[in-house]
């Protein structure tokens, strides 16, 4: 995603700092990328709550990529931005371990195919008198994640339906009067390509394997986890590999049922980790000096905070810097620590998941530069919220041929007060 520096100069003018740049240029190359991955008769859905804007929606309904879906108000963004409800085809999944909120009405009143994660959700959706199709989620018993609370699988995550535990809950679906159309796991894949195909291959394995299990099946998902490198942007994994990987995976299931199966994959970061931008300003550059408690650190102060993007508060995830001067000129180099405006210690870009501040070695910013924060499209606006009552940043859309529009505004105090009411109980 090249970024032009008078174009955020008069971005970051128009609608203020910190705001989120959305590239359609960038979102449609990994789409199409995606599209190559699925070329052999695979589907692509996307896990919305990577990113869950109209636009980005849309963007996927009109590539033909369906939906995962992980709460009510999930599947209604996606009726909303055009994807169909139903199970013919199931375009939109809802994948979830607990029915919360409105959840298990959307999936009643539009035909939502339900993922179910744990068993007493066969439970429930008989109560409510549902008599259709379900798909499982599985925990296979093994999985990778970037850091342990992005791990999806194994016996230290909450996710899905023990492997083990399977012939019971196959057999609780029948007795419910319904029928077993897809089974699923998201096991998150790990950063290189080697661990993503060993998961992978295990994984087709083992639901061939379990496929006696479930006469009705049509269909099996291998999840998302398709890893993005927010180290080394230009450094991603490679594309034929894995559409040969998930073809074999594909014909290995296919072959071990006897009949052609629907394989899916869905991917949230892949999708749209790059085509985004977080640009915030920075207020001030101040410093700390040594002593016997530790080193003293060069605090580059912004206006975006984790209120804004969480990922590296919150797993030390790394994101790329890029410093842009107001005044167009050069900047020395120097360590400096990245932090925000929050009343919060670890306020902070620019650390590691041990909560170590990690200074990174950037042209030293002037009060009133900007930073640009990349690789924020997954997980960044989407994860954003209103602690410390700031609201959130607008999003802006831009097109190749430079069009440019505000997808969302600033949030005010009037929507942070919307839900407060006073109601005698
Ligand atoms: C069920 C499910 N599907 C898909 C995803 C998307 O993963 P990623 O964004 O890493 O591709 C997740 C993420 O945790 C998930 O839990």
């Amino acid at each position: 995603m090249h970024l032009d520096p008078a174009l955020l100069q008069s971005l970051a003018e128009k609608v203020g700092t910190p705001f989120w740049l959305y590239d359609a240029a960038t979102l449609r190359q990994r789409i199409s990328e995606i599209q190559l991955i699925t070329s052999d008769g695979l589907q692509a859905r996307f896990a919305m709550k990577s990113c869950p804007a109209t636009k980005v929606l849309s963007e996927m309904h009109q590539a033909g990529v369906w939906i995962d879906a992980v709460s009510g108000n999930e599947m209604l963004r996606a009726l909303h931005a055009g994807h169909a409800s139903g199970h013919n085809p199931p375009v939109i999944l809802y994948t979830s371990d607990v029915f919360r909120d409105n959840a298990l009405e959307v999936v009643l009143q539009q035909g939502i195919l339900p993922n179910i994660g744990s068993p007493g959700m066969i439970t429930q959706l008989e109560a409510a008198g549902y008599k259709g199709d379900v798909s499982i989620r599985v925990n296979p018993g093994f999985g990778h994640g970037h850091v342990n609370s992005c791990d999806t699988g194994g016996p230290s995550s909450k996710h899905g339906v023990w492997f083990g535990d399977l012939a019971e809950t196959a057999k609780k679906i029948t007795d419910a009067g319904m029928r077993t159309v897809m089974l699923h796991s998201h096991i998150g894949s790990g950063p290189r390509f080697q661990e993503l195909h060993d998961n992978l291959e295990r994984l087709a394995d083992e639901f061939a394997a379990l496929l006696p299990l479930f006469p009705d099946l049509q269909a099996v998902s291998l999840g998302g986890g398709i890893p993005h490198n927010y180290r080394d942007p230009a450094d991603q994994i490679p594309l034929e590999p894995l559409r040969a990987l998930f073809a074999r995976c594909r014909e290995k299931l296919c072959s071990a049922a006897g009949r052609p199966l629907r394989v899916e994959i869905e991917p949230g970061r892949y999708f749209v980790a790059s085509s985004c931008v977080l640009v915030t300003r920075v207020a001030e550059v101040k410093a700390t000096q040594t002593n016997e408690k530790g080193q003293g650190a060069t605090f580059a102060m912004v206006d975006a905070g984790f209120v804004d993007l969480v990922r590296p508060a919150m797993y030390g995830s790394y994101h790329g810097i890029e410093v842009v001067p107001q005044d167009g000129g050069a900047r020395e180099s120097g360590w400096v620590v990245v932090a925000g405006p929050l009343c919060e210690s670890g306020d902070v870009f620019t650390r590691d998941d041990a909560e170590l501040l990690n200074p990174r070695h950037l042209p030293m910013p002037l009060s009133g530069d900007l930073l640009v924060l990349r690789d924020a499209g997954a997980y960044g606006y989407a994860m954003s919220s209103n602690y410390n009552s700031i609201g959130k940043a607008p999003q802006v859309w831009l097109e190749p041929d430079g069009r440019m529009e505000l997808i969302s505004r600033r949030e005010t105090l009037e929507d942070l007060l919307k839900a407060e009411v006073s109601e005698v109980l």
